[in-house]
């Protein structure tokens, strides 16, 4: 059985006092559990407050993106190998809001994913269809196309132990969760896609649900087979909710 995954991605939210008495909270809720692993993708600023609060607990951390450069005359971009020296695990890239607001194409994300394991760090790969493109009926050729770019640049075993994030478009902080059955589908179909090239590693990775998941709807997402957990928005912002996540991910395991 493939762990659960429970990871908070902030967004560009915090503030160092905010940051304190939310993690406090959150740590209170959430120990060690076998099959289960926690985590927040703060803004680059807070990863030196994230270490120091949460070195040596049940929560991991990490950045919710990062250059395709490793250093140099980059202006404004942060390299994985500085975000690994605040002890960071994990770093976004090609979430959908970077893809749509700021220009990151396929081939930049893949790039991305790759800088980010160059690093050490665990990359949380994002892909995700549009309301229109599901509506149109072309949500496997948009995911397809998506998780192909990396299988194409990099081959199937760069996803060994990476993470993969299922995230549709028209989910994300909208309060519209995908059901369990479309969430499992779309991964399902993922997971597909990639062992046709190769068989373990999709049977190993974990792919991960995101778009308004809620204490009220997590375990019903997480029951789901080819659903290893969710990536968390608003709800990791608020600590009740965030361990109401993190529990209902341990009911169902
Ligand atoms: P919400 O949980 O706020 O819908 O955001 C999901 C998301 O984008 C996580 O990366």
């Amino acid at each position: 059985m493939r762990p659960k995954y429970v990871v908070g991605n902030w967004k560009q939210n915090g503030s160092l006092a905010g940051n304190q008495a939310l993690l406090k909270a959150v740590l209170a809720g959430v120990a060690a559990a076998p099959g289960r692993h926690c985590a927040v993708c703060v803004p680059f600023p807070y990863l030196d407050q994230a270490e120091s609060l949460l070195k040596g607990s049940a929560i991991a951390w990490g950045c919710q993106d990062v250059s395709r450069f490793d250093k140099g005359a980059y202006t404004g971009d942060v390299s994985g190998g500085m975000v690994a020296e605040f002890g960071a695990r994990y770093a976004i890239v090609g979430h959908s809001e970077r893809r749509t607001v700021f220009g990151d194409t396929d081939a930049i994300v893949v790039e991305k994913f790759a800088a980010a394991k160059r690093s050490g760090l665990t990359p949380i790969f994002c892909v995700g269809e549009t309301l229109a493109e599901r509506e149109s009926g072309v949500m496997e050729k948009v995911l397809a196309a998506q998780v192909d770019s990396l299988l194409e640049k990099h081959g199937a075993a760069s996803l060994e132990g990476a993470v993969l994030a299922y995230e549709p478009v028209w989910a994300i902080g909208t309060g519209r969760t995908a059901t369990a059955a479309q969430a499992n589908e779309a991964q399902a179909f993922i997971r597909q896609r990639i062992a046709a090239k190769d068989a373990g590693v999709a049977k190993g990775l974990a792919i991960l649900y995101g778009g308004s998941v809620k204490g009220s709807n997590a375990a019903e997402l997480f029951a789901m087979p080819d659903v290893d957990g969710g990536l968390i928005g608003g709800a990791s912002l608020v600590a009740e909710d965030f361990v109401a996540i993190w529990r209902a991910a341990g009911a169902a395991r």
